[in-house]
């Protein structure tokens, strides 16, 4: 055995697999150059740890799978047994191979086994051209009897340069707000118990260096790939190590595994940069775009009805807001909840999955010729997983639900969560959704909702949400092999499924049911960290917001779902003519800047004014970016300070303009600054270094900037 070295991008992993147990993390960070076998030996030799008073007579070895019998007193890696044996392990090397593993990555597997536990365990670490590192364990059992795994969790180490952590938070309609604090000893544990990814879902948990920003300090981070129960967390010991790690958060007898069954812990995602939280993005969204099956099409300006309509279903009212949406410039239109039996409101319908005939006499096929014959493709609301007692569906299989024997779980938004682990549940819905789709082609789109946690998520008897999870995934995978052109959105009450597993099967994220201009910008920017701007749904809502009843400028709301998959949630039938021709001029701004936005490097800027955010895309070519300020509130500086523009090349110059064909914000200027007007040609290192001033804008009011290479 031997020391492995994945080197990727400017990323390096060195692991220490000389045995005779499993490998130690040498190193996870940055490149450490092309070291030969000696270079590797002494890299690993002057890394081990002292051994110090009162502690074990040999150095500790921190692995990918930390053991008590290595010595290791913090969070195990693995927990489980077999009737209260086996309880621990010592696994012992059996091989380490390094591969290739598609276009530009490096594959690492190691092969361990405790034959006194009866365990043997795969572990699987990618290396992607970009820098991204996934790592997964699969443990097989080997023994006689049942194993009943409690925890599997990949770790890795990051050093102790790292001073901070950062990781995300939320609710209904405030997803993903950010907390920050000093990485002291102890778990910072999140833990996510709520059978969906959640509302208030990690994210991705960061440690950094003292003070890292979106464009400097060194950062390590991780993400678990699970739409299910999961945990991610950091840890810091007195003894010196500190880890990230995650994975799967299991209920007592979730997994129990027969003799030969294996157990597959969700992908763990990690990243490192040296260039602040940008950095992370540009791995995780270089990694995303690089996929086979990322949406490549230019992402249709999509109008979603639900805020125009709510349940209030009426063909002519629909056809007119298709037809203005064409004349606005959109592109998909989707008819939300409440187009099937029953369903007047949110306490009835569920799981009857049958255009209701009284709404809909002749079907949804007159709206979608409608819409489709006005050039727009048409959309879909569905909520596959769910049931209302009331509907026909749970009359007529009461026992087709995730609950514990003899109890229902308490009630949320009047539903219930169908057990899709039953194959006839899952069955069922497969064939309502199939149907649906080929008894309507033209339906392209789905957006595919889920509105509760589960709650007591038992199957038959047993904890469910690990089958619930899987299932969700297959018939995903399934309904998407059988209707390849037709895509889906994971919207869960807002933003409450948002992960890299569910992303794998779907085409966007609905980020939040939240529509205020001001709150989404927060919401989209730490999406952002983990997701390029075509995966998150960003939608222009009505003057007064529906969850807030803030008001802002048109100008505002535009600005703000300029950069992202783009779309209207608004009742623009009853817009005035000068509402609906700026629409069209923001929709228009949009489609010209899509290519950019959609394919660009995403950078934010750290402003001294917590006042002031503005965040850009600059091409990959360096010939082209978008940058958007926008003022959040008023600040005690009359003038905030230049706004410095990011990520261009340095040695270039570039002309910057205020965007045309669109309002301009409203300022509290007296006159404008003198560039504003014809523009001002500056190189990237005098626009990231120095900036530019901009108007003093009024609170909620953004600007946009566009910015061309002039050689
Ligand atoms: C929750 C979603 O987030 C909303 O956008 C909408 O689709 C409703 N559900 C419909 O019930």
């Amino acid at each position: 055995m031997t020391i492995l070295h994945l080197r990727r991008a400017r990323t390096s992993l060195v692991l220490d697999a000389r045995g005779p147990g499993l490998p130690r993390v040498v190193h996870w960070g940055g490149d450490v150059g092309d070291l030969d076998e000696d270079g590797l030996r002494q890299l690993a030799d002057a890394t081990v740890p002292p051994v110090v008073p009162s502690s074990f007579d040999e150095p500790t070895v921190l692995s990918l799978l930390p053991e008590a019998s290595a010595g290791w007193s913090g969070r195990p890696g693995l927990a489980g047994h077999r009737d209260g044996r086996d309880w621990s392990t010592a696994f012992r090397l059996d091989g380490v191979d390094v591969r290739d593993g598609g276009p530009g990555a490096g594959v690492l597997t190691v092969r361990a086994s405790d034959p006194a536990a009866g365990l043997t365990v795969t572990i699987e670490i990618t290396l992607d051209p970009y820098g991204l590192l996934t790592v997964r364990h699969r443990l097989r059992n080997d023994g006689d009897g049942a194993y009943e795994l409690r925890e599997l969790t990949p770790v890795l180490p990051v050093p102790a340069v790292a001073t901070e952590l950062l990781d995300l938070t939320g609710r209904w309609c405030r997803e993903r707000s950010p907390q920050r604090h000093p990485w002291q000893h102890g778990a910072w544990v999140r833990e996510g118990r709520r059978g969906r990814t959640g509302h208030d879902a990690t994210l991705l948990l960061v440690a950094g260096t003292t003070g890292f920003g979106f464009g400097h300090g060194e950062v390590w981070a991780v993400h678990t790939a699970w739409s299910g129960d999961h945990v991610t967390f950091a840890e810091r010991r007195p003894t010196g190590e500190s880890t990230l790690g995650g994975g799967e958060l299991l209920a007592a007898g979730e997994i129990r595994l027969d003799p030969g069954e294996s157990y597959e812990t969700p992908l763990l995602y990690a990243v490192w940069s040296d260039a602040g939280l940008d950095g992370l993005s540009d791995v995780l969204h270089s990694h995303l775009r690089a996929r086979p099956g990322h949406p490549r099409s230019p992402r249709p300006v999509t109008l979603n009805v639900w805020e125009a309509v709510y349940f209030d279903h009426d063909l002519d009212r629909l056809r007119s807001l298709a037809d203005r949406a064409a004349e606005i410039g959109v592109e998909r239109f989707v008819l939300d909840d409440g187009w099937f039996r029953g369903r007047r409101d949110d306490t009835a319908g569920l799981g009857d999955w049958y255009v209701d005939e009284g709404v809909w006499p002749d079907g949804l096929q007159p709206l979608i010729d409608h819409v489709t014959g006005r050039g727009l493709q048409f959309g879909l609301w569905v909520e596959p997983e769910m049931v209302n007692p009331d509907s026909d569906l749970f009359r007529a299989h009461p026992d087709w639900l995730l609950a514990v024997p003899g109890r229902l779980p308490p009630a949320w938004r009047h539903q219930q969560v169908l057990d899709l682990g039953r194959p006839e549940a899952y069955a069922y819905v497969l064939e309502r959704l199939d149907t649906l789709l080929s008894d309507h082609p033209g339906i392209r789109y789905l957006k595919w909702d889920q509105n509760r946690d589960l709650t007591e998520a038992g199957h038959q008897g047993n904890p469910g949400v690990h089958g619930q999870t899987l299932a969700v995934y297959r018939l995903l995978d399934e309904l998407r092999g059988r209707h390849p052109g037709v895509e889906i959105e994971s919207c869960s009450s807002g933003g409450a499924r948002v992960d890299l597993a569910i992303l794998a099967r779907t085409d966007r994220v609905w980020a939040s049911d939240c529509n205020d201009a001001l709150e989404r910008l927060s919401i989209q920017r730490w999406t952002g960290l983990l997701l390029p701007p075509e995966l998150i749904g960003t939608h222009i809502g009505p003057e007064r917001s529906h969850t807030t009843k803030r008001v802002h400028d048109l100008g505002f709301r535009a600005v703000t779902a300029l950069f992202g998959h783009h779309g209207i949630e608004w009742d623009i039938a009853s817009i005035s003519t000068a509402e609906q021709t700026e629409l069209a001029a923001w929709v228009a701004l949009h489609k010209r800047l899509r290519p950019l936005l959609h394919a660009g490097r995403v950078v934010r800027v750290d402003h001294p004014d917590p006042a002031v955010w503005a965040h850009g895309v600059v091409g990959h070519d360096n010939t082209r970016a978008v940058y958007a300020v926008a003022r959040l509130s008023t600040s005690v500086a009359q003038v905030p300070g230049a706004v410095r523009l990011p990520g261009l090349d340095p040695g270039r110059r570039y002309r910057v303009r205020q965007v045309s064909g669109v309002p301009a914000p409203a300022t509290i200027d007296l006159s404008a600054p003198t560039w504003l007007a014809a523009g001002v040609t500056l190189s990237g290192a005098a626009l990231a270094r120095v900036g530019v001033q901009l108007p003093a804008l009024h609170p909620e009011q953004s600007l946009v900037l566009e910015v061309d290479a002039v050689d």
